[in-house]
This record gives structure tokens, C-alpha cells and sequence, in this order.
């Protein structure tokens, strides 16, 4: 699987290779198992029907891409998010696991997909025995990641800051579904300009900055702030939820 160019193994490799883990992070409790692992989840002919379904729904109205390549990114994009900054594996997991489930509400409409694809993965959640408390960390993540209201997304938790941090960082030409570059509306140009982008947790900076690498004779950098302002946006209060600041580097260059 590739995003930029790299495997997402590859992306892991190098986010463990600068993971550190806070000193408070070791004081807490030993994490409590779940019954399921989003490894589970990538094997359940459910959860790959809503994925695919969601996607061909979104491909059909123009939307970028929304399948199973950016579900598997955002589930290990969001996990990573908590690791580096040292929460507990189940704390991981859960991130995993909403980062996987995120978008199965385009399944059933884009229109409030955050909060019907929540409803969704509580039933499937449901079926593999995970705790209801449990549920509720996941039901809040997916129905708090944004959606295409006015309505931004909100952190309410760890792993709800940790999905849209690592949702609003899947920017790149991949995701490109039209194949008509004739017919790109400005989501298709700023995606398809993006040739890699990283999303880079410093745990002894406190800072998250997502780095990414624009061609600009496709799209100038400007295009990149008008279309994702409110991602910016909600990036901003996730990373700050977690204690940390929030940055973007385009092109070598920090404009955040
Ligand atoms: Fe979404
Ligand atoms: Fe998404």
C-alpha cells in the first residue's frame, strides 16, 4: 500500500524511529486487553462492504478517495499519534480502531456520515463483545471527526483529537479519483499536487507538524490554506488537546 511513496510500514518505521514516551506515561495502570484488534476489523466482510460502499458512493459525487487505503492510513496514522506521545496500548488500539471505522457512514450518506458511521461501528463493535465504555470512546471519536457542515470537529477525547489529526493529514494525489485532470475542482488539484505528506510527532517538542511536499506548478501553496483552512483548524485544538502544538511545513518551509 502506498501513500507517497512510502509503504505505511515504512511511515511507521520512521515515526518509531523518533518515538519517545512521556515519564507520566509509565505510571498509569497495566492497559486493559480488548477483544478485538483492528487487524479483526480489516478481516470483517462488513466493515469491507460499508468501507467500499462509502468510497463508490463518494467516487460517484466527486469525492476524493475514502476507501480502504485511507482507512488503513488514518488507523495506523491515528494509533502512532498516541504511541509516540505515550498512552497505553488500549488508548492505541482504540485510535486504531475508530481510524479504521471512520468513514463507513459515507455508506449511508455523505451528509452526517460521522455520525451514522458511529451508529455503525457500535453495532459492529457490538458483535465482537467490546465494552460499552469502550464503544463510547470510539462512537465519540468517529460522530466528533468533522464532516461537510459547518460543523467542525471537536476533540473529546485522546483518541478522537488522535483521528482527526490523523484524517485531516491524508492529503496527497492518491486520493485523486477523477481521472480527468480537465475536470479537477480545487480538492482534486491540492490533493493531486501533494506528491508526500507526513505527519511528524515530536513528543520532547510537544509539537505535531504535518509536512508536506506540493508541487506547485499544479497548485499553488495558497490553495493549499483556502480549501483546508477548517482542517487546519481542527488540527490545531486536537494537538493542543493533547498537550502539544500544531505546525505545517510545505516545501521545507514552516508556515505554521
Ligand atoms: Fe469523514
Ligand atoms: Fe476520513
Amino acid at each position: 500500500m502506498s501513500t507517497n511513496g512510502e509503504s505505511i510500514p515504512e511511515i511507521i518505521g520512521e515515526a518509531a524511529a523518533v518515538r519517545a514516551t512521556k515519564p507520566e506515561a509509565a505510571a498509569r495502570p497495566a492497559a486493559v486487553a480488548l477483544p478485538i484488534t483492528v487487524a479483526d476489523l480489516e478481516k470483517d466482510p462488513e466493515v469491507r462492504a460499508y468501507i467500499e460502499a462509502g468510497n463508490a458512493n463518494l467516487a460517484v459525487i466527486g469525492f476524493t478517495e475514502h476507501g480502504l487505503r485511507h482507512a488503513n492510513l488514518v488507523s495506523h496514522i491515528a494509533r502512532n499519534v498516541l504511541r509516540r506521545l505515550g498512552y497505553d496500548q488500549r488508548e492505541q488500539e482504540l485510535a486504531a480502531i475508530a481510524g479504521y471505522l471512520h468513514d463507513i457512514g459515507n455508506a449511508i450518506s455523505r451528509y452526517d456520515h460521522s455520525l451514522t458511521g458511529a451508529l455503525l461501528a457500535r453495532d459492529i463493535l457490538r458483535r465482537y463483545g467490546v465494552a460499552p465504555e469502550d464503544i463510547a470512546i470510539v462512537m465519540g471519536a468517529i460522530g466528533s471527526h468533522g464532516d461537510d457542515t459547518q460543523r467542525l470537529g471537536e476533540p473529546v477525547h485522546a483518541v478522537s483529537a488522535a483521528l482527526i489529526l490523523a484524517d485531516k493529514s491524508d492529503v496527497h494525489r492518491s486520493r485523486v479519483q477523477n481521472p480527468d485532470q480537465s475536470k479537477f475542482d480545487q480538492h482534486d488539484r491540492v490533493n493531486y499536487a501533494a506528491v508526500s505528506s507526513f505527519l511528524r510527532v515530536d513528543p520532547g517538542e510537544k509539537s505535531i507538524t504535518l509536512e508536506l511536499t506540493i508541487d506547485t506548478t499544479i497548485a499553488p501553496v495558497m490553495h493549499y490554506f483556502e480549501i483546508f483552512l477548517p482542517r487546519m483548524l481542527m488540527s490545531t485544538r486536537a494537538a493542543e488537546f493533547l498537550g502539544c502544538t500544531f505546525h505545517i511545513n510545505i516545501n521545507g518551509v514552516e508556515l505554521l
